[in-house]
Order: structure tokens, then sequence, then C-alpha cells
């Protein structure tokens, strides 16, 4: 019998600190009128010195399993999506797994920056539809701060830390549904496909100018703005159509986006691309900035808790990041 992933919970956690565009204005050639018409960005929350991208991601995954009702004993997988880690190695996800008393299963860290938790849902949901797990934790935790040049205005106050985590459990495939049918019964609850892609020549758009093989620093970030903006416009309105159309499905079918949150530019301009109405576009944007792979499940956390995200709602998700890289995931939720 196959089976498919649905999700049981979903948690979040943002640093105390809120640092607001004025702060930044202080230090930096810059104003709260120029990032806030150019990107949507209000403020950001940066983690304390103390605070590692596994502590954020541990308190995003207990709050998720708390709400799914689920021990961290009965969890056989966590994988966490990041380009922060604490360490080179080991994966900052098996420092999670022990911290939080998982007692089986396997850990480890997928990276692929701001797509990463989408690449996430994909190796999640692989995984619980071949049957090799059944309950996943499946977390997007950044301390992006950290990586950053702090002169270069140009990407500083675009960034955030935070995370956000969602408990992924497999069932039986005409279990929980409305409606039994094969692995594209689009009634059905739960993940219905994901999508991934790359495109490794054009790195030079969006990449850290270090590496332990390179540099041995962990370096900064460096961007092309403009560039990755013309491709994620792009990219972003063709993953959603190959996530519609894999599933019979046309775009006014979708309930919500939760994109991930790099400028309110260009989420506006792929809903308008697409011609999905800005109502159906979940914002986090103006408050967390772009926090890479926490982005969607922070975004999604906020929109579960808040009431819009409903049982039987169609939910995309669609993220684009250094690589290139993109992807998209579509649940009924
Ligand atoms: O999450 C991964 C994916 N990342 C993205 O999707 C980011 C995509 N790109 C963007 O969001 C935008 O390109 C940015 C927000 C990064 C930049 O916006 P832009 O409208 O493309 O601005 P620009 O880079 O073309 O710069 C326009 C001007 C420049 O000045 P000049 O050369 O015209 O005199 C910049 O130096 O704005 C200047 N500028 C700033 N001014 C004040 C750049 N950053 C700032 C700043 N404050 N923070």
């Amino acid at each position: 019998m196959l089976k498919r992933s649905i999700v049981l919970g979903t948690g979040s956690y943002l640093p105390e600190r809120v640092v607001s565009n004025d702060e930044l204005a202080e230090r930096l050639e810059t104003s709260h009128e120029w990032i806030v018409t150019r990107t949507g960005i209000r403020q950001r929350h940066i983690a304390a010195n103390s605070e590692m991208t596994s502590d954020l991601a541990l308190i995003a995954a207990k709050r998720a399993l708390e709400e799914a009702g689920v021990a961290a004993s009965e969890v056989d997988m966590l994988l966490l999506a990041t380009t922060t880690p604490d360490q080179t190695f080991p994966a900052t996800a098996t420092k999670v797994q022990g911290q939080l008393g998982m007692t089986n299963g396997a850990a480890f860290d997928i990276q692929a920056v701001c797509s990463g938790f989408v690449y996430g849902l994909a190796v999640a949901d692989s995984f619980i539809k071949s049957g090799q797990a059944e309950t996943i934790v499946l977390i997007g935790a950044e301390t992006f701060s950290r990586i950053l040049d702090w002169k270069d205005r140009g990407t500083c106050v675009l960034f955030g830390d935070g995370a956000g985590a969602i408990v992924l459990s497999a069932v039986e495939n005409s279990e929980d549904t409305m409606q039994t049918g094969g692995p594209r019964d689009n009634r059905g609850r739960g993940v219905l496909s994901t999508h991934i892609h790359s495109n490794g020549n054009t790195n030079e758009l969006l990449y850290v100018d270090g590496g332990p093989s390179s540099t041995q620093t962990v370096g900064q970030v460096r961007m092309n703005g403009r560039e990755v903006f013309r491709y994620a416009v792009n990219n972003l309105a063709n993953i959603v159509y190959e996530a519609m159309e894999f599933n019979n499905l046309v775009v006014d079918d979708i309930d919500w986006l939760v994109p991930h949150q790099a400028n309110k530019r260009i989420l506006d301009s792929t809903a308008k691309k697409l011609g999905l109405s800005t109502d159906k576009v979940i914002v986090t944007l103006d408050r967390h900035a772009n926090t890479s792979a926490a982005s969607i499940p922070l975004a999604l956390d906020e929109a579960v808790k808040d009431g819009r995200v409903k049982s039987g709602d169609l939910v995309l998700l669609e993220a684009m990041g250094g690589g290139l890289t993109w992807g998209a995931g579509l649940i009924r939720w």
C-alpha cells in the first residue's frame, strides 16, 4: 500500500531581539524609507550571541511536536534545513536530535540555502512514501546574521534569524483522505507533490565568499540582487505552474501561497504573473525579513495558528535561493 505524508503540527521560534530599519540606519548609509520601499522589510529578529542555530531549531521542533501530540521517542527522522550550522560538522540536526531526546532514527542537515525547507519537504516526503520513515520532524533554522557583511548595505538589511518546524506522519494512502485514489488523488489530505530544481551555472549570483575547503573561514554573503530578483520571479512562477500541472489543478485552486520571504516586490510580481490575488499570499517579510530556510515554516506556523490555513485548504510552498536552487511543495491541509 502506498503511503502519503500528512502534517500533524507546526511550530516556530524567533529570537527576542528586534532590530528596526532605523537602528540599521544609525550605522549604515541607508534609511527606513529605502528598505521599506525596495523590500517591504520593517524589522528583523537577531539571535543573541549565546544563541546558535540548534537552539532556535530545538524550540521550534519542541513546539511542533507538542502541537502534533507526538513524543520525541516516536520520531524516526529529523531533517534540518540550514545554511548556518553551529559547526562545519557534526550536522546540526544531530545536535537537535540529541537535545530532543530522540532515541532512534537518523538526523541530517539539508543545504539548499533559502530553498532548504522545500528541499527538506521533498526528502521527507520521499522517505515516507518509500516506507523508510514514519514520523519526521522537518526544521528550517538560521542564524543568518552570522554570515552577513554588516558593512554591505545591499545585503545586510535584508536578512534575519529564526526557526520553524513541522511534524510529518505516514498514513496509508486510502486512510485519512476524503476520497481514495492513486498518488495523484488531489482530494486527499497531505503532501500532494514536491518539485525541486537547481542551476549550478548561476552560483556566482548569490554565495558566501568563504568555506572550510576554500578559505578555511566562514565567509560572508555576496549577492547580485538585481539578477537574483529577475531569476526569482520567472523561476517561482514556473514552479507554481509545474506543481499545478502535475496535480491537474489550476492556480485558482490555491487557497494559500506560502512563499519564501525575500522581497515584497518579488511576492507581488510573482502573484501578478500567476494571476493570484495577493490576499492569498502569506506575508511575514515585514516583521521577519528574509530568514532563508526558516521563512516558509515561520510563515506557515503563523497562518495555521491565526486560523487562516484550515483543514482541506490547498497550500503551496515555494522558494528560491543560492545555487540557484528553487522548488515547491503542494499540501492539502
Ligand atoms: O533569499 C534569496 C533570494 N534573494 C532575493 O530574492 C533578493 C533579490 N533581490 C532583491 O530583493 C533586490 O534586488 C534588492 C532589495 C537586493 C535591491 O533592490 P534593487 O531595487 O534591485 O536595488 P539595486 O541593487 O538596483 O540598487 C539601487 C540603488 C543603488 O544605488 P545607485 O547605484 O543607483 O546609486 C544601491 O547602491 O540602491 C542602493 N542601495 C541602497 N540604498 C539605501 C542598495 N542597498 C541600499 C540600502 N539603502 N540598503
